[in-house]
This record gives C-alpha cells, structure tokens and sequence, in this order.
C-alpha cells in the first residue's frame, strides 16, 4: 500500500469507526492530511472538549492524550504511538513538586500542560505556550509558582511584570538545545529573513527572534506576514508544514537539532494499525485523576 491508499483506508476506516483524529503540529504533514483537527496544544485541547465522536485518537504525546481523556472521560482516547512521551513532563512528579509546594504554601501552582495528569491534580491552573501570558496575568494572586518549563516561565515573568514568579529548572531539552551561535549561523545563510521562536527557547534566544509564540501563532504569523523569508526557532516539521501551505514564500529551520523524537514517534502506519484495533494504547485514568485534574484545565479555559 502507498502513502495516498493508507490515507484513503485511515478516512474510510475513521468513519466506519467514528473515531475523530487529532494531531499535533508537530505530527508528520501525511498525519495531519488525514486528522480532523490539528494545531498547537491549547487549540488540541479545545477542539477535543467539542468532539462528538465516540472515540478520539491522538497523534501526539502522551500528556495530550491524557488532556483528551480528562477533557471527554466517556469516551475512549487512543495514543496512536504508545512510546510518544514528552521529556519535559517526564522530568517532574507529584512527589517532587507537593515537596516544593510546601516551601511555598501561598503560591499559585501554575503547570505547564506538557505534565503528566497525576501532576496536574496538585496543581491550581494549567497554560499552554499561546494561553500562559493572559492566564498568568488573569489570576489574582501575585505569587506564582511555574512548572515545568524555567524558559516559558522567564518569558512569562518578563511579560507579567507585577507577578512574583518562582521557576524550577525544568524545561524542552530540545528547544534548550538552541544557542545564539545557531542563529546567528541562520542568519548569516538568511540575512532577509525573520526569526519566529517558540517561548521554550532560551531567554537569550528569544531576545533575537522578531516573532515569539506557540507552534498555531508561529504559523499565523509567518502565513499573515508581507515578508518572505522565515527561520523557524520551533521542531522542524512548522518549517515544513508551512512550506506547503504558503508555497510563494520560504521557510528555514533554525537549526536541525530541532527535531522532537517523541513527537516523530508516531508514523501513518501506526495510525491505520491504532484503526484496526493493532497497536495504539488506550488512556485509562481513574475517576479521582480525571476529576482533579480537571479543575486546573477548567481553570485553563476560564482564565484563558
Ligand atoms: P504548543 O503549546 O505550541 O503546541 O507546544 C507544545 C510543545 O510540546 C512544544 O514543544
Ligand atoms: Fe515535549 Fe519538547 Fe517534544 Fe514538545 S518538543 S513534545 S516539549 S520534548
């Protein structure tokens, strides 16, 4: 079978099955032709709450599947790829951070959505890369712990300047990965273009990008924009992505070490294997998760 009859199968096989597929931008472009809807993770987990089918499948990591699960708990979520973590929800527990929350009894938790669903029950209000800025600003108390992510919060603390924000160290070990050497290389090969940079770079990457947002607003902005040149300081695949969607106009990754390998886990093949009931995992979480977890999505929602 080829690419486009693997499609043709996953749509019928969607249908047939009333299963509403969800990709992340980050997914393969031959995932996202075949997706119901796509987009960055704060769109991923609206979308989700809307969905009316009996079942979801996610093409994505795990803390999205698990988002999808909370959002819709009558209905059965897939992960397509069962290997598609996230290192940087990997990187702090329930254990570690009531921990720290006992250091700081006052502080507003606030969790980065890329954290497991057990973390999330301890937490007071999760933000997304494109929410973080008017949630953080949005909640009445002025001390605020952030987690995971210490370059999304620093981006969020220099946004929110009345809020005492204290980071942890955490963060995307491949959005870290970038240096001011690679973009000034990217610049050097692309002295015409302009640097859009997601907020979990580092602080001294973000201060050279002319554009700053999540994966959705990086590619509004290149799509809406007059210029025609752009390096893209975000995974790989926006690069591409928008190659297709705007063909008049030129896209550069910042630099390959931009690659998610959780993220490129997941293949068309597994997508048609999760549909035929081989591989996929189904995400079970019990009813306490589901229920405390949910207050700080609802949170979400409401503040954003
Ligand atoms: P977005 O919130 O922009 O979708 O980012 C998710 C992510 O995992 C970025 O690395
Ligand atoms: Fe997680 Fe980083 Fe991959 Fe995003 S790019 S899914 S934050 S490891």
């Amino acid at each position: 079978m080829n690419i486009t009859e693997m499609q043709k199968k996953i749509i019928e096989l969607k249908k047939e099955k009333d299963v509403c597929i969800l990709a992340h931008s980050y997914q393969a472009h031959e995932i996202l032709e075949i997706a119901d809807f796509t987009g960055d993770s704060y769109k991923l987990s609206v979308d989700a709450s809307k969905v009316t089918n009996k079942n979801i499948l996610m093409c994505g990591v795990r803390f999205m599947a698990e988002t999808c699960k909370i959002l819709s708990p009558d209905k059965t979520v897939y992960l397509a790829q069962p290997i598609a973590g996230c290192q940087m929800a990997d990187q702090m527990d329930k254990q570690l951070i009531s921990q720290v929350k006992e250091k700081f009894p006052n502080h507003t938790i606030v969790a980065y959505i890329n954290t497991t669903a057990d973390l999330k029950t301890i937490c007071d209000v999760c933000v997304t890369s494109s929410s973080a800025v008017k949630i953080v600003n949005n909640i009445e108390n002025k001390d605020i712990l952030f987690i995971p992510d210490c370059n999304l919060g620093d981006y969020v603390a220099k946004q929110c300047p009345d809020k005492n924000i204290k980071l942890l160290n955490g963060g995307c070990p491949i959005h870290a990965c970038v240096n001011t050497y690679d973009v000034e290389k990217a610049k050097s090969l692309h002295p015409n273009a302009e640097i859009l940079v997601h907020p979990e770079c580092t602080p001294q990457v973000v201060e050279m990008a002319d554009y700053v947002g999540s994966t959705s607003g990086i590619m509004e902005y290149a799509k809406k924009s007059d210029k025609k040149e752009f390096i893209i300081g975000t995974e790989i695949s926006i690069a591409e992505h928008l190659q297709f969607d705007c063909p008049d106009k030129r896209f550069y990754p910042l630099t390959l070490k931009l690659l998610c390998p959780n993220m490129k886990a997941t293949t068309l093949v597994d997508v048609y294997d999760c549909l035929n009931g081989i591989g996929g995992e189904e995400i079970v979480l019990d009813e306490d998760t589901i229920k405390d977890a949910k207050k700080c999505i609802d949170e979400m929602i409401r503040l954003g």
